[in-house]
C-alpha cells in the first residue's frame, strides 16, 4: 500500500520504495519525474517540481493546481489509454502522482513521428480510432481540450499501444481563451487558442483532434479526409458530431 502523505522529500521517499531508473527532470514544465521500479511492480511518479526555482513559466503554485487538475481527470476517466493513476501522495514539494509506468517512444520529435507516419494505414487509424474513442470518453465527462500535441503521445511500437498522457492542461468545462496566443504547438491549434477572448469549447477538442490524423496519418482514404478537412474549415458544432462523423466515415473506409 502507498501512503497518502510523507514527512521526507519525495526523492528520499522513492529512493526508498525502490530504484528510481529514469528522471525527467529538465522539462519546461519545471514538473519533476520519476520512473521508479519496485519488486513488483513500475510506476511513473510526477511532481511539481522545485518550489523555490523561479525559471519554470509557471510557478509552483500553478504547478500544482495543474496536477491537481490531472488528478480530477485521471479520476473522473478511465480509458485503455491513459495510465492508471494508483495514488496521489502529498508531501512538502506538493502532491506526487503515482501513475503505472507505460512503455513507448513519444511521438513529438521528429524522427520518431516520421517512423509513425510510414506504419501501414490500418495501424496508424486503430490509433486515432483509441485516440478519437479517448477524447469522446473526455468529452462526456466535460473536459475540454488544453495544449495537446503530439509530444502528449507514446506509443509502444512492438505491442502497438498507445499512451495519452500530460493531459494536465485540459479544462472541465468551455472555457475563454485569456492569453492571445494560448500554450501549445501551432500544427495543432485551433484558430480560438489565437484569439484572445474567444471561447475554448468541445468545437475545439474536435479541430485539435482532426489536427492530429492530418499530422499523423500522410494519405486519409478519401471519406475520412472530408471528415478531416470539414472538422478544420467549417468545422463541426461539437466533438460528438465530429466523433459521429468519423465513425460513420471510419465504417464506410473499412467496406471498401
Ligand atoms: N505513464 C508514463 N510512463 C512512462 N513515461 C511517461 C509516463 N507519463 C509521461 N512519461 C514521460 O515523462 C515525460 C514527462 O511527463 P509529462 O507528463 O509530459 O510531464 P511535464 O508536465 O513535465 O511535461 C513525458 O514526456 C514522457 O516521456
Ligand atoms: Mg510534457
Amino acid at each position: 500500500m502507498l501512503p497518502s502523505e510523507i514527512a521526507v522529500h519525495p526523492v528520499d521517499y522513492l529512493d526508498r520504495l525502490g530504484t528510481i531508473f529514469a528522471r525527467f527532470t529538465t522539462q519546461d514544465s519545471g514538473n519533476f519525474s520519476y520512473g521508479v521500479e519496485t519488486a513488483d511492480t513500475r510506476y511513473f511518479v510526477k511532481t511539481a517540481g522545485d518550489p523555490s526555482d523561479p525559471t519554470p513559466y509557471l510557478d509552483f503554485d500553478d504547478r500544482v493546481a495543474l496536477l491537481r487538475t490531472a488528478v480530477e481527470l485521471a479520476r473522473s476517466v478511465q480509458h485503455p489509454a491513459l495510465p492508471t493513476l494508483h495514488a496521489v501522495i502529498e508531501s512538502a514539494a506538493g502532491p506526487m502522482l503515482v501513475y503505472e509506468w507505460r512503455d513507448g517512444e513519444l511521438l513529438g520529435p521528429p524522427a520518431t513521428r516520421e517512423r509513425f507516419r510510414v506504419l501501414p494505414a490500418d495501424e496508424i487509424l486503430t490509433v486515432l480510432d483509441t485516440l478519437y474513442e479517448l477524447h469522446a470518453r473526455l468529452d462526456e465527462a466535460g473536459w475540454v481540450e488544453g495544449d495537446f500535441y503530439d509530444g502528449a503521445m507514446m506509443y509502444d511500437f512492438g505491442t502497438r499501444r498507445l499512451t495519452v498522457m500530460d493531459l494536465d492542461t485540459y479544462v472541465r468545462g468551455p472555457y475563454r481563451n485569456t492569453m492571445g496566443r494560448m500554450f501549445g504547438s501551432e500544427r495543432f491549434m485551433a484558430p480560438e487558442q489565437l484569439a484572445l477572448g474567444a471561447p475554448i469549447d468541445s468545437r475545439t477538442t474536435a479541430y485539435v483532434m482532426a489536427r492530429a490524423a492530418l499530422v499523423l496519418l500522410p494519405d486519409p482514404p478519401a471519406p475520412l479526409r472530408e471528415v478531416l478537412v470539414e472538422a478544420t474549415t467549417t468545422r463541426f458544432p461539437s466533438y460528438s458530431a465530429f466523433y459521429d462523423r468519423w465513425l460513420t466515415a471510419s465504417a464506410t473506409t473499412s467496406a471498401c
